[in-house]
């Protein structure tokens, strides 16, 4: 299993590697649509590692397993997928508490904590992270790193978004059409130091709706594929 990288943001991979990074992603998709079984309340992360996991959960409705199961998306994009490959998908609301959760993430560091809302979908993701009695994490082996980096994804409230951004320092809006919920993606480009002391005042800062931080202790485990294999990282999530 690749080691962690040293931190800084990043390149775009070459092709080669950009084909490797792809079959990694499927990789650990696959391993973890494994712990979904039938009867089971499931959430489902936004971004391309989870569309190999929605290809694997619909791979398996289609042959009539898991027609007991039912999803709650973290984004439109996910939903959508979702029904298109026969999944079964309602409210959160609807659903309560899930079985389990399973999402991609951008970064991981050695000690569980991720950086989450690379597709803008930070704030459900947490919400359905934090709904599940399990949250596993599918990552390739190029997003572990020795220390998080910039950028942190935000969203904010739209109202007076630029004094938020003045309180935030260096922080900029993304390019990107507001959230499903209405909410202004943005970045804080800032060094992360002490995540926990960031994801704090973050946290804290009116104006930021939720920042992409994740603590380990809302990860039970991280499946992480890479040339070596697939490693299973417990998490802090017990
Ligand atoms: C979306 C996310 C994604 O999980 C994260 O950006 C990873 O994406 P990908 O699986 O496409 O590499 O947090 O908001």
């Amino acid at each position: 299993m690749a080691s962690p990288r040293a931190t800084g943001p990043e390149q775009p991979p070459p092709l080669s590697d950009a084909d490797a990074i792809a079959r990694h992603k499927r990789a650990a998709a696959r391993a973890a649509a494994e712990e979904v079984h039938d009867g089971m309340r499931v959430g489902l992360g936004t971004g391309t590692t989870v569309a190999y996991l929605l290809e694997a959960l619909g791979e398996r409705r289609a042959i009539g397993e898991l027609v007991d199961v039912r999803c709650a998306a973290t984004s439109p994009a996910t939903e959508r997928s979702a029904r298109a490959l026969g999944l079964t998908v309602v409210g959160l609301d609807e659903l309560g508490e899930l079985d389990l959760a399973i999402d991609g993430a951008d970064q991981v560091d050695p000690d569980g904590w991720l950086v989450k809302g690379g597709g803008g979908a930070h704030t459900r993701e947490k919400i359905v992270a934090t709904a599940a009695r399990r949250f596993v994490v599918i990552v390739s082996d190029d997003k572990l790193f020795q220390r998080l980096h910039p950028p942190i994804p935000l969203e904010l409230v739209p109202f007076a978004v630029q004094t938020t951004l003045a309180r935030l320092g260096p922080a900029g809006l993304r390019d990107v059409p507001r959230s499903p919920d209405g909410g202004v993606i943005a970045d804080y480009v800032g060094p992360v130091a002490d995540p926990r002391e960031l994801a704090d005042w973050l946290g804290t800062t009116p104006g930021v709706v939720e920042h992409g931080l994740f603590e380990p202790e809302l990860v039970s485990s991280i499946v992480i594929a890479g040339e070596g294999g697939i490693e299973h990282r417990a998490g802090a999530k017990r």
